[in-house]
């Protein structure tokens, strides 16, 4: 009993989730109505559409999307759809005045409105002007562009308390920050045991040996739910052992590392010396997810030291993680596995998985399995 007491933490589950949810395919449809549908997802950089008419397609879970700026200079997100006959109205990106559709010509202002459709003067009660695009919510959060499918969603304020201004505080410059490069890394597994795995660094001493020696401190790190955020936060490793030149000027954080994970799949990460880079998780059917390591720099200027720091990233934390994610997910598909108990320290610190059983009780609080 005492045990039990100790891995629970005075609740009830503390064993990793059952198999099924990592490899269903009906679980995972369910997932996408009941999360990430419902949740605040990234769409793009303001940057990338800067100016009126520019627009991004993107996808969540295989729903076309689109956000653009308006003649106005607001920035929208719509459903990739047009109202006519269902056919996508743009593809990837590039600049528009209005948004004509290439299977019969309906044309839509920028807000959505439809403008014009060939030969519908012809039909009598033909009225245009009750026809409009769905639009989706949008917040945008120091230039990163998010939206939620759901149009009765709480505003991210509500979601991930205290953010805007924690991520302020260690990157001052965030408003200048342009995306410079991104990685896209294709895991073969479900989007939860990459998202778990990114949420411990039980692991870290195990399998990050250039993260844990050459970038932070793992015995600092420390994990902590903030709303529907889990706030990640460590120091640099010995500044003498770091493996690029850090600024400890450049804000008051500088000597420090933390990240911000917005569930259910984006991840604002600072490196010592107030170097952001992103993860965005992008789950494509059950048992697949890619991700895209995304970093920035004022303005978008080149920089020696990000190039060598993305290599370095992709070539060591995210090349282990792959290893580690994909080969969870055999392992998931193994009917000889039965899900063990979480390590969860009632005082937390970095060998303790309690953000762990937070992501898997945010998934049944969802699914309404709680
Ligand atoms: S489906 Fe778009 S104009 Fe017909
Ligand atoms: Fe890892």
């Amino acid at each position: 009993m005492a045990e039990a007491a100790v891995l629970t933490h005075g609740r009830a589950r503390a064993t990793a989730l059952a198999a099924r949810y990592y490899t269903d395919p009906e679980i995972y449809e369910r997932e996408k109505r009941a999360i990430h549908f419902r949740t605040w997802q990234y769409a793009c950089h303001q940057s990338e559409i800067a100016q009126p008419g520019d627009y991004v397609a993107f996808d969540i879970c295989g729903q076309g999307l689109f956000a653009l700026r308006d003649r106005e200079g607001a920035i929208r997100v719509f459903h990739n759809v047009c109202m006519h006959r269902g056919h996508e109205l743009v593809e990837g990106s590039g600049n528009a005045r209005v948004l004509r559709c290439p299977y019969h010509a309906w044309a839509y202002e920028l807000d959505g409105r439809l403008r014009a459709a060939p030969h519908a003067e012809k039909v009598p009660g033909f009225d245009t002007s009750t026809i409009c695009l769905t639009g989706a919510k949008v917040e945008v959060l120091c230039g990163f562009v998010f939206v939620n499918l759901d149009s009765e969603a709480k505003p991210m304020g509500d979601w991930y308390p205290e953010l805007e201004h924690q991520l302020r505080a260690y990157v001052p410059a965030i408003d200048s920050l342009r995306p410079v490069l991104t990685n896209a890394v294709p895991e073969a597994c479900n989007w939860k045991v990459s998202v778990e795995n990114y949420n411990e660094c039980y692991h870290c001493r195990v399998t990050h040996p250039t993260f844990s020696t050459g970038v932070v401190d793992p015995n600092a790190y420390d994990i902590r739910p903030q709303g529907h955020c889990l706030r990640h936060t460590t120091v640099a490793a010995n500044l003498e052992r770091m493996t690029y030149p850090v600024d400890l000027t450049a804000s008051d954080h500088a000597g420090q590392y933390s990240s911000w994970f917005l569930w259910p799949g984006f991840s604002f990460q600072v490196y010592p010396g107030s170097l952001l880079n992103t993860y965005l998780w992008r789950p494509d059917g059950v048992g697949h997810v890619d991700v895209y390591r995304t970093w920035y720099t004022a303005e978008g200027a080149p920089s020696g030291t990000i190039e060598r720091l993305a290599r370095q990233d992709l070539d060591t934390t995210v090349a282990e993680d792959v290893r580690i994610v994909n080969a969870v997910q055999r392992g998931l598909g193994n009917i000889g596995y039965r899900p063990g108990p979480l390590v969860v320290d009632p005082n937390f610190g970095v060998n303790s998985e309690h953000s762990i059983r937070t992501l898997i009780d945010w998934t049944l609080e969802a699914l309404g399995e709680s």
